[in-house]
């Protein structure tokens, strides 16, 4: 286990300019914030910058599409004041912005993803950013996978520590990297190509090891079952995955027919002009056993096609292991946290992440690119 430098290891920060990496990738529908949890988590950390008087600049993507933030600084504003900057990093007007706030007042600048330099990480788009202050505080845990240049870029140049949400992030996903047993994991979605590293990993540690959502469908592929007109990877599933004896695949499944209508059977009787949407009762049976005696259980994705609308045995699945006070429950995912949500039991998980791919990242490596770079630079 890694000890990560935080908020605390900053020294005085009373009128100095703190770049602050938030989680600001919020849902948006019909230009507004749908759901405020993401932007709430940033609060911890921004408050204690407020009360050490630090001049706090915000930095953040939002969407794949160069969305503006003006609509998420909005959003913010409800909590805390905040002014939004739409003008370039390296502009003068941006600079003149930040020197006139007074200690601890906050500005939010422009999406970072607005300019393609980000994602390539160019070093010279994040001296841009780190030029506009004196600390970096990464709080953003659900972004913190990307070696972006509002990540790792600036993280190279500027003294950089840990906010109070990665940091909590942190810990509570360390309890699922090295999972008590009996240990269950529960991994659902799509993607199978790109979730292949993080089942062999968790295989390893898990004692079961259950899929649900689209990645079924690979599997079933594999064993040379039909799968229909069910969603699946295009590439061909990785032979070691069929061999791994605790990766536990629902054998019966929810079908919806041409017909439309939804019927259950064996994952062995699928027809060519029907697509998988769940997971069957039977299958589900058996995780509930797995839930009812797991002392961890961490669980990321959707066990059905949740955005048709086919979110039974998800939210069952969010039912029973809120029933488990006995084990460490984290969760993470967007579907998967708002079935958790409908469902009303989100009080009983130990914990919930607001990351989704960053979790997954951490869970198959146990670490993210910006922990290793700032934890280097200490050693
Ligand atoms: C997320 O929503 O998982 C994070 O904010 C990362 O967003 P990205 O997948 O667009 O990089």
């Amino acid at each position: 286990m890694k000890t990560l430098p935080t908020i605390d290891a900053l020294p005085d920060v009373q009128g100095k300019r703190v770049l602050v990496r938030a989680s600001l990738n919020v849902p948006l529908l019909h230009g507004n914030v749908s759901d405020e949890t993401r932007l709430r988590a940033n609060l911890p950390t921004i408050k204690v910058l407020q009360e050490r008087g630090a001049k706090i600049i915000l930095l953040g993507h939002l969407g794949r599409e160069g969305e503006s933030l003006r609509v998420v600084a909005d959003a913010l504003a409800k909590y805390v004041p905040v002014t939004f900057i739409n003008t370039a990093y390296d502009a003068p007007e941006t600079m003149q912005g930040i020197d006139a706030l007074s200690d601890g007042e906050i500005v939010m600048l422009e999406n970072v993803r607005r300019d393609e330099r980000e994602e390539k990480n160019d070093p010279q788009y994040a001296a841009s950013m780190a030029a506009l202050a004196d600390y970096f505080v990464i709080d953003a845990f659900a972004d913190a996978h990307r070696e972006h240049a509002s990540v790792t870029g600036i993280a190279k140049i500027l003294p950089t520590v840990f906010g109070l949400s990665f940091m909590q992030e942190y810990n509570a996903l360390l309890l699922v990297v090295e999972p008590k047993s009996p240990s269950l994991a529960i991994i659902g979605g799509a993607k199978f190509d790109t979730k292949t590293p993080l089942i062999k990993a968790l295989a390893k540690k898990y004692t079961h090891v259950f899929i649900g959502g689209a990645l079924i469908n690979d599997v079933y592929k594999a064993r040379g079952y039909e799968i229909g007109k069910s969603v699946a990877s295009l590439g061909a599933i990785d032979p070691e995955i069929l061999a791994l004896p605790n990766l536990v695949v629902p054998f019966d499944v929810r079908i919806q027919e041409a017909s439309g209508e939804v019927v259950q059977d064996d994952a062995t009787e699928i027809l060519p002009d029907a697509m998988v949407v769940d997971i069957g009762q039977r299958s589900f049976a058996e995780l509930a056993e797995y839930i009812d005696t797991a002392v961890t259980i961490v669980w990321n994705g959707p066990l059905g096609y949740y955005e048709g609308g086919f979110d039974t045995f998800t939210k069952e699945c969010a039912k029973r292991i809120a029933a488990n006070t006995h084990a460490t429950t984290i969760v993470g995912g967007g579907d998967t946290l708002a079935a958790i949500e409908e469902t009303g039991t989100a009080a009983a998980f130990t914990h919930l992440s607001t990351a989704g791919g960053a979790m997954l990242t951490f869970l198959e490596t146990g670490t993210l690119p910006v922990i290793d770079l700032v934890t280097e630079d200490l050693a």
